[in-house]
């Protein structure tokens, strides 16, 4: 069994104050793009338990600890099932980019087990489960365009007309969510801290589907907080405004850098650009909005 599941940036991310539990109150518009991780699922003999087998490069621990390994243990917790399984993690998104990598391997790894278990739980309760497991695992399992509220795992669609076309710089080394919250917390401990609100430009850009729209309306609350941790993201961003790209935005809690262009010619433009510039190590071409985590291969 083989479920597919995307990468999300955010195209805002509203950071309000801190909330008694550790977490922010958010207002956040997810968007899924097609960077996608590919996690295999297969039955082990009864009483193996969960094993977990990462392929790539990617330098994720293959344990307990796994938000992936989690997710199985929790659906089996909860539908009364024995865990015996053994998963295959073929790693594409960025570890610690801002992309909920791992929030994706989970949602992917809770559609998955629930396939092989033939257990059919219902999109509701998975989403519930999803939310015990990470703020974006809910949004990797929904797909498309959605506004996150509450810590990011309460969704509502968005209404948004056709592709929008991505160049995506990829930082060598990632950032750790809670170092950003806490370096945003630190840089507004003297200001006054708002609930967040959906922004209306991005929404009226969604809606037209203007590229043009949705890049000037680009914001993220944790900017400062990932370009105060890596200052030389900033001249990234910088290129990528000098080369063009119609809005450019730190990913999430970073350091993924998403710049937004008109169409697929404009892209591989501005991949080449960046690249050029010697400051990028890496970049990918991405499209979105695509569907959250689904099966797309059941052998039989
Ligand atoms: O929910 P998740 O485990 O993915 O969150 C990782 C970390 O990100 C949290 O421990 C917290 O530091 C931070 N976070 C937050 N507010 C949110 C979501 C995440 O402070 N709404």
């Amino acid at each position: 069994m083989t479920v597919r599941v995307p990468a999300k940036i955010n195209l805002q991310l509203g950071v309000g104050p801190l909330r008694a539990d550790g977490y922010h109150e958010l207002v956040t518009v997810f968007h899924a793009v097609n960077i996608c991780d590919d996690v295999i699922v297969e039955a082990a003999t009864p009483g193996a338990g969960i094993s977990l087998e990462m392929v790539g490069e990617a330098s994720v621990a293959a344990d307990a600890t796994n938000l992936a390994w989690r997710a199985a243990q929790v659906l089996a917790d909860a539908s009364g099932v024995d865990p015996d399984v053994h998963l295959q993690i073929h790693k594409r998104i960025p570890v610690a980019g801002g992309m909920a990598g791992g929030s994706a391997d989970a949602a992917a790894a809770l559609v998955a087990c629930d396939a092989l278990w033939r257990l059919s739980t219902d999109r509701a309760e998975l989403a519930r489960l999803a939310a015990t497991l990470g703020s974006d695992v809910p949004f990797a399992l929904h797909g498309g365009t959605a506004i996150g509220t509450g810590r990011g795992e309460q969704l509502t669609d968005v209404l948004a007309r056709g592709t929008l076309h991505w160049v995506l710089a990829i930082a060598e080394e990632g950032l750790s969510t809670p170092a950003v919250y806490a370096e945003c917390d630190r840089l507004r401990a003297d200001e006054r801290v708002d609930d967040p609100v959906v922004s209306e430009a991005l929404m009226q850009g969604l809606r037209s589907g203007d590229a043009q729209a949705v890049g000037r309306a680009l914001a993220n609350d944790l900017q400062s907080a990932a370009l105060s941790l890596r200052p030389e993201l900033g001249q990234v961003l910088q290129a990528g405004d000098d080369l063009g790209a119609l809005g450019g935005i730190v990913s999430g809690s970073g350091p993924t850098l998403a710049f937004i262009v008109a169409d697929e010619e404009r892209a591989l433009d501005l991949a080449v650009g960046l690249m050029s510039t010697g400051l990028v190590r890496s970049v990918k071409r991405a499209h979105g909005p695509v569907p959250g985590a689904k099966v797309v291969n059941e052998r039989l």
